[in-house]
């Protein structure tokens, strides 16, 4: 038998009714396939925030720095600004931890519905199976810069992005090496045009990249017309590597071609192994259905999948989507892609299906 410990951070909102059922699959599925699972929970969330002055203790990362992997629902709420929700847990935890990969995988399962499903040619949404690859720790998200001038005729607000070679390097190398093992492709999102002047730099390094793997090609496109291509042409991609806002914009957009946000996972990776990834889904903690009963725990538990595929069972992690398909096919499916199934019913029938 294989053990993990693996830290659960179930956060605010929805996100703390989707990581139950997501660590729930992993049990059966561990059980089956002789995996044991040790989850160390922890109460880090805006809650913990307003009642001990912080996101998370200061010896946090400490804490979690042995396990092999995080499991995190999400992280926001009410009275709390973002601000201090976000660079107080999920932007350290991905730094202090070097996962300079977001891997976010785009399907378009049988039996869900897609806003493109209704459009006059649905055949576009067949076969569509991408997956972006967000620069995670540096770009547009820099630490550089700030509010200026409060209150002033004169106020403003300057952040500088960082881009370096070897982070611009390191995102595309594993870019490339992804589509080597899928259909060879890969796209970048850029804004080459020189008007921002981060972007030709980094084409440049993806280019410098590219030469590196001849048997995988690169094409470049323009952020504004990508999106307008993901929407028109969604089967048209393998991989697509970005910087951490065009990749962040992209991931909503490709996830609500597939159907909704709901189902989108995502993997904080490490690459290297250095420290633990860590998996949430793409989504937010959504305070205008929290508490309902109406959350699509899917992303949640691809991305315990994804966990799964990373610490090495790539056979239990497809089981996982297999039966999630399952249930979509028989009509099983939360609101938000157009069925009527609570979170806790959705639950029951995917662990009645994996037993
Ligand atoms: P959101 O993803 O929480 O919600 C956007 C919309 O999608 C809402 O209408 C919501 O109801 C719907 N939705 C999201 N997840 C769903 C699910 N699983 N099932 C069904 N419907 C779902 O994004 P937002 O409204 O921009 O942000 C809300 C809060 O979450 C903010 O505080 C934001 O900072 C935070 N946030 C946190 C993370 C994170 O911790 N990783 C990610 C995104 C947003
Ligand atoms: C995501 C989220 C975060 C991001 C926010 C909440 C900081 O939108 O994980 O996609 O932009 O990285
Ligand atoms: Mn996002």
């Amino acid at each position: 038998r294989v053990g993990y410990r693996i830290a659960l951070i179930p956060g605010d909102g929805i996100g703390a009714e989707v990581v139950p059922p997501a660590a729930a699959v992993l049990q059966a599925i561990g059980h089956r396939h002789g995996i044991t699972f040790d989850f160390d929970e922890f109460d880090w969330s805006c809650q913990r925030y307003v009642h001990e002055g912080a996101m998370m203790p200061t010896d946090g990362i400490d804490t979690i720095r042995g396990h092999d992997a995080i499991l995190l629902g999400a992280v926001g709420w009410q009275g709390v600004p973002d601000s201090i929700s976000l660079w107080g847990l999920l932007i350290p935890l991905r730094r202090a931890f070097h996962q300079y990969v977001n891997l976010r995988p785009i399907m378009v399962f049988d039996g869900v519905r897609s806003p493109l499903t209704a459009a006059k040619d649905a055949t576009r949404v067949d076969g569509v199976d991408f997956v972006i690859v967000r620069e995670n720790v540096e770009g547009e998200y820099s630490e550089i810069g700030g509010r200026m001038n409060r209150g002033l005729a004169s106020e403003q607000a300057i952040q500088t992005a960082v881009f370096t070679r070897p982070g611009i390097s390191r995102v595309a190398e594993y870019a490339f090496g992804l589509a080597a093992g899928r259909r060879g492709r890969v796209t970048s999102a850029t804004k080459s045009n020189g008007i921002v002047h981060t972007m030709p730099f980094w084409d440049e390094v993806v280019s410098e990249v590219a030469e590196d793997h001849p048997g995988v090609a690169l094409r470049s496109e323009h952020i504004d017309a990508l999106a307008a291509k993901i929407v028109l042409e969604p089967a048209a991609f393998d991989v697509i590597v970005a910087s951490n806002l065009f990749g962040d914009v992209l991931s909503d957009l490709a996830a609500a071609v597939a159907g909704s946000i709901g189902i989108a996972p995502s993997g904080n990776l490490n690459p290297e192994r250095e420290f633990p990834s860590m998996f949430e889904p793409v989504h937010g903690s959504a305070p205008d259905i929290a508490g309902r009963d109406l959350a699509n725990p899917v992303g949640a538990i691809w991305s315990a999948a994804m966990m799964l595929e990373h610490l090495g069972h790539r056979e239990a992690a497809t089981e996982i989507l297999d039966a999630v398909r399952a249930l979509f096919v028989d009509g099983i499916r939360t609101r938000d892609i157009g069925g009527s199934a609570g979170t806790a019913e959705f639950t029951r029938e995917l662990l009645k299906r994996i037993d």
